[in-house]
């Protein structure tokens, strides 16, 4: 049997009106991205939605859009896939990072408080595999030190806290439509926002600075980080069944955690308080991890790392932008222990329990 780590699902729909989307010929930015935009946004219930050539420009564009300055600082979690912090430093904004819990793997709120100083005027939480962060806490430290909340949420599309979608919380929330999330436009991401003037802020910025609706008004330096049609296609036809699809992956995982609780050696990532996982990732912590990722191969089952701990990685290390103390112990630990099971809508239960089986062979 071989079994993939993450398979994404493309109905059969998106090849019938692919055809007739080349033979229209408009295959950059236009009417499918602006339904892919409406459709997510109607999905998450939010304000604006701005869709981008992929999470890390649609990060770029938002710490942009902050205009801040180099001495300025943002903090984030060691616990992350590069592309978190990446597009800060590329601008030459100063990162600190700080750790997780060990737990449910996202950014700690009391190392949070303890690390804000008057540089502070932004933070890059990560809600980890499609975990939700305590926005509660969140918010009540946004309100009395006054930063802005950027919410990583790459992963994070359909969660839940308190009943309310993630993107209506934090002041920018970006999501990744990559193929080893939960729907895919192949490339893809997008930013949601509750200003107006940030929505517009952000349209101009990516489509080259134009004003919007002004042809031939170029009212900031821009870029071209634009969605094209092709791609939003995609997000269109999966976006409309995503409930049935994230349906499928929560009965997948509580299967897993039937199966997968108690067992000695073995951890399974937690969920918040008041929160629904969205589980675009199920993962665990084993004692001897790389071992079983190539045990498991054998055995034709693809598993994966969950995050990396940035601390440790050569371009942070030593760059003179990022800081952060020595011990960061939760995402050193976590960068050598998590591993990521294979989960997606068209796993049959019957490839499930022979990855359950495969596993408990080798911890
Ligand atoms: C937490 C996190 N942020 C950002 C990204 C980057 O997303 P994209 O590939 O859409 O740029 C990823 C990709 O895996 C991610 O896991």
């Amino acid at each position: 049997m071989k079994i993939p780590l993450a398979k994404p699902f493309i109905p059969n729909t998106v090849l019938k009106e692919m055809k007739s989307l080349i033979k229209k010929g408009f295959l950059t930015e236009g009417n499918y991205t602006r339904e892919f935009e409406k459709s997510v946004k109607e999905f998450i219930n939010c304000k604006y939605c701005i869709a981008f050539t992929s999470a890390t420009t649609a990060l770029e564009a938002t710490i942009r859009a902050l205009n801040l300055k180099s001495t300025d600082e943002i903090i984030a979690p060691n616990f992350s896939y590069p592309a978190t912090i990446s597009p800060a430093l590329i601008n030459n904004i100063k990162i600190k990072l700080i750790d997780v819990d060990i737990n449910d793997y996202n950014i700690c709120i009391k190392d949070l408080e303890n690390n804000i100083t008057k540089k502070t005027r932004a933070i890059i939480p990560v809600s980890v595999f499609g975990n939700s962060l305590q926005y509660d806490k969140l918010l009540k430290l946004r309100k009395k030190y006054n930063f802005k909340i950027i919410e990583d949420a790459a992963a994070a599309l359909g969660t839940s806290y308190k009943n309310i979608k993630v993107g209506n919380f934090a002041d920018f929330t970006i999501f990744s439509f990559h193929p080893r999330k939960s729907i895919t436009t192949g490339e893809g991401g997008i930013v949601t926002t509750k200003k107006k003037s940030e929505a517009e802020w952000l349209k101009m910025f990516k489509s080259f600075g134009l004003m919007n609706n002004k042809k031939s008004k170029f009212e900031i330096v821009g870029s071209n980080l634009k969605m094209s049609n092709i791609n939003a296609l995609f997000g269109i036809k999966q976006i409309q069944i995503y409930k049935k699809i994230l349906k499928q992956k929560k009965n997948l995982a509580k299967n897993y955690i039937e199966q997968l609780s108690g067992c000695k050696n073995i951890q399974i990532q937690k969920s918040t308080l008041g929160s629904e996982h969205s589980y675009q990732t199920f993962c665990i912590t084993v004692e001897n991890r790389d071992q079983i990722i190539k045990k498991m191969r054998k055995d034709g089952i693809e598993t994966q790392i969950g995050y990396y701990a940035l601390s440790e990685q050569n371009a942070f290390r030593k760059n003179k932008n990022v800081s952060f103390s020595r011990t960061l112990r939760n995402s050193s630990f976590l960068a050598k222990h998590t591993l990521a099971l294979p989960l997606y809508y068209e796993m049959k239960v019957s490839e499930q329990n022979y990855v359950i089986k495969s596993l408990k062979k080798y911890i």
